[in-house]
């Protein structure tokens, strides 16, 4: 899958390696910054990584301090549903019943094993459609 990644100071440690952990896995990976710890604004990496999806990246996955700031961003951008998660159940429902294309970590909440579990079951898990598709389009009417 060709993945887009990004964020904020607060989340570009744990970035770095969830670039590597999917480049291992085979996956392409699209890093869209930020790359040091100078203070930057997180909706810039939100918006970012929400448009490489729309231009055709498969998944995004945004890193924050407590993935809410990116997932509020993101879900502002028309066509875009994003979740900040915590947990591996989570991950896979976002996918499978909300056909979330972005998935929104928080560095200061989720440790790197756990984040990279969650990761995992993001990108593993695809959207189960029947009754959840009039649901994901109202989302888009709401
Ligand atoms: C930055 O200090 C922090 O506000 C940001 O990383 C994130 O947690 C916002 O939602």
């Amino acid at each position: 899958m060709r993945i887009a990644i990004g964020a904020d100071h607060g989340g570009v440690d744990l970035k770095r390696e969830i670039g590597e952990h999917l480049r291992g896995a085979g996956h392409e990976v699209l890093d869209l910054g930020t790359d040091g710890s100078t203070s930057v604004d997180y909706p810039d990496f939100a918006r970012a990584v929400a448009e490489a999806v729309l231009g055709g990246a498969d998944r995004g996955i945004l890193v924050c301090g407590t993935g809410q700031g990116m997932a509020m961003t993101a879900n502002k951008v028309p066509g875009i549903r994003a979740g900040a998660v915590g947990d591996v159940f989570s991950a896979r429902m976002i996918r499978q019943h909300n056909d979330a294309q972005v998935l929104c970590l928080g560095a200061r909440v989720t440790g790197p094993a756990l984040a990279l579990e969650i990761v995992d079951a993001f990108c593993a898990s695809d959207f189960e459609g029947g009754r959840h598709t009039r649901r994901v389009d109202q989302i888009e009417k709401a």
